[in-house]
């Protein structure tokens, strides 16, 4: 009997994609056969966003080219009907510390509740991600100071680009 292929959804807004989130996707494909990452765009967020969906895929795109395993999609809607989809059963989230729990473990518990076979797994950061986030580096950056030592180069590149 064949296995089907296990597949993990890493969701996110990747405004931008960060090495902390690297990190994590990167460490997802060691529990998956294939990730998927899911690149979320709701119409509510375009007001604050960096960078349009269509351009956060590109850059996620660019940094695993290398990774055949990897498919960046965008989603709008629930998580799980994206992720059946997909066929994935393993969400994955990085949990950067207690801030970040409450959020986490309520939507992981909702997301079960609405489809049972949806297993969320929480995956401590690299202590020195652990403080890294999108939002911080969006702001950072609006205000002159360097991100480049939390994005890839590519990352980095576009983000100075928009900066300027
Ligand atoms: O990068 P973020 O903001 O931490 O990502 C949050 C995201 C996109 C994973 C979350 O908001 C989400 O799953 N949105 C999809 C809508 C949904 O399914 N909502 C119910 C969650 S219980």
């Amino acid at each position: 009997m064949t296995e089907s292929p296990r597949v993990a959804i890493c969701p996110g807004s990747f405004d931008p994609l960060t090495l902390g989130h690297e990190d994590i996707i990167r460490r997802a494909l060691g529990l998956a056969d294939r990730v998927v990452i899911a690149v979320s765009h709701s119409p509510s967020q375009i007001k604050r966003q960096l960078f349009d969906v269509d351009q956060r895929i590109e850059m996620i795109q660019e940094v695993f080219a290398d990774e055949g395993r990897v498919k960046v999609l965008p989603f709008q809607g629930l998580l799980v009907d994206f992720a059946r989809k997909q066929g994935a059963t393993i969400v994955v989230r990085g949990l950067r510390g207690v801030k970040d729990f409450e959020y986490e473990f309520q939507m992981a518990l909702m997301n079960r509740r609405l489809d049972v076979s949806m297993e969320t797994v929480f995956l401590a950061p690299e202590p020195e991600y652990a403080f890294v986030s999108s939002t911080l580096i969006r702001e950072i950056s609006a205000l002159g100071g360097s991100v480049d030592q939390f994005l890839s180069p590519s990352v980095a590149r576009r983000v100075a680009a928009v900066a300027r």
